[in-house]
């Protein structure tokens, strides 16, 4: 495979956020060049990398010798691989640990590993001596399109996730697309699903790319899956500088969530993994949105079929009608009775629509494993 990137030229999206602007740098076997990079982009002298047992032997040592390389001197942290590691007593851990082992104001963080490690690094990033400067090196698929970019931060208390936490912009998100080529086919598939996500609610270009050539995405060839990352970084870049701190448009990102959301919490955030979620409660969305004709017929058989190719679940979790109306009024960051549900009027667009969750879960709806289409309640 080496051989194919070479041919292969890196790319380069902007985040626009005025003086915290960063880039996103998207390439193939590049992780040699981050050290360099990231001299450049924080002046730091140190560095701390942080990352998980699955990441670090594969690709943080890689990190850390080219951070070396650029003369700066570099520890490697780890901590335990799961979502569980994201906690205020890891980030309580790595407090003790990075100051321990010398950090100071000219230390950089830098996270190589998915979402879990980005969001923990991010939240010690952000707190860790009121604020050092931050780079994401995402490895996951959905790290590089979703979590690496974007500046949310944090971590889960007992009440819920993501509820501590803090906006935290990295100066600089450096993705290897080859470091994918180890990530395990059930995560590949859970990043796509945000893939998908991003091409449903605002490129219907890039959802008809992905349907011709899914399939290559998935395999990992580089000159198709090189585009699709830049185009998704793009997506995000785009939103993220349009609404840094989701008081709207952020909230497109959301679809397919809502319900997505339920039925993780219903799981007790067992057995399934977000981005699978993610996929069934954007199917779910989409056949709701068709039966309330907010989008043409066929929308949601579109959505399908694009998300089954990705090797991705359609059929939420079965669970009673009101456990999903408890969990979807739970979820919601409360402004009044109704939700932003975030509604497809075709393939390529989206907007909110304030409903209540008796509508979006209306009487009679089938949900879960064995639910035909046309569930979703006829209205
Ligand atoms: N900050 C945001 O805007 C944002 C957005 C979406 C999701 N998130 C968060 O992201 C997290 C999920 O991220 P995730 O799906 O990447 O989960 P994750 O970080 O747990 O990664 C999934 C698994 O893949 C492993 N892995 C990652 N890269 C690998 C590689 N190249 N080779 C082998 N193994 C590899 C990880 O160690 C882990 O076991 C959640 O906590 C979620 O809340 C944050
Ligand atoms: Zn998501």
């Amino acid at each position: 495979m080496s051989g194919r990137g070479a041919s292969v030229g890196s790319r380069r999206v902007r985040v626009e956020l005025g003086d915290r602007s960063y880039p996103i740098e998207i390439g193939w076997q590049n992780l040699e060049g981050v050290g360099d990079a990231i001299k450049r982009h924080t002046g730091a002298s140190q560095a701390a990398v942080l990352t998980v047992p699955p990441v670090a032997r594969r690709h943080a040592v890689r990190v850390v010798r080219s951070i070396r390389d650029a003369g700066l001197r570099a520890k490697r942290f780890e901590v335990p691989d799961g979502e569980r590691s994201k906690s205020l007593a890891q980030a309580g851990k790595l407090y003790d640990a990075l100051l321990e082992a010398g950090a100071a104001r000219d230390t950089v963080v830098v996270a190589v590993g998915g979402g879990v490690i980005g969001d923990l690094s991010g939240y010690v990033a952000a707190t860790l001596l009121r604020g050092l400067p931050f780079v994401q090196v995402p490895t996951s698929l959905l790290a590089m399109v979703d979590s690496s970019v974007g500046g949310k931060t944090g971590v889960n208390v007992r009440q819920g996730k993501n509820l501590v936490g803090a906006f935290h912009q990295p100066r600089l998100v450096w993705i290897d697309a080859h470091t994918l080529t180890t990530l395990p086919p059930r995560q590949r598939s859970a990043g796509m699903a945000e893939v998908i996500k991003h091409a449903a609610i605002w490129d219907a270009r890039l959802f008809a790319r992905l349907e011709s050539e899914i399939e290559r995405v998935m395999a990992l060839e580089p000159e198709v899956l090189l585009p699709v990352l830049e185009r998704n970084c793009q997506i995000k870049a785009e939103v993220v500088s349009r609404d840094e701190r989701e008081a709207g448009l952020r909230r497109l990102l959301n679809f397919g969530h809502t319900l997505g959301h339920a039925a993780e919490a219903l799981k007790r955030y067992r057995g399934l993994l977000h981005g699978e979620a993610v996929a069934m409660g954007m199917v779910y969305a989409a056949r709701r949105c068709e039966a309330m004709e907010l989008c043409p017929k066929g929308t949601s058989d579109r959505l399908s079929a694009l998300i089954e190719r990705a090797g991705l679940p359609l059929e939420l979790p079965a669970f009673p009608r009101k456990a999903y109306l408890t969990a979807v009024r739970a979820d919601k960051k409360r402004e009044d009775a109704r939700i932003h549900f975030v509604a497809l009027r075709k393939i390529g667009r989206a907007e909110t629509v304030p409903l209540l969750p008796e509508e979006i879960v209306p009487a009679g709806a089938r949900i879960g494993s064995g639910a035909k289409r046309g569930s979703g309640g006829s209205g």
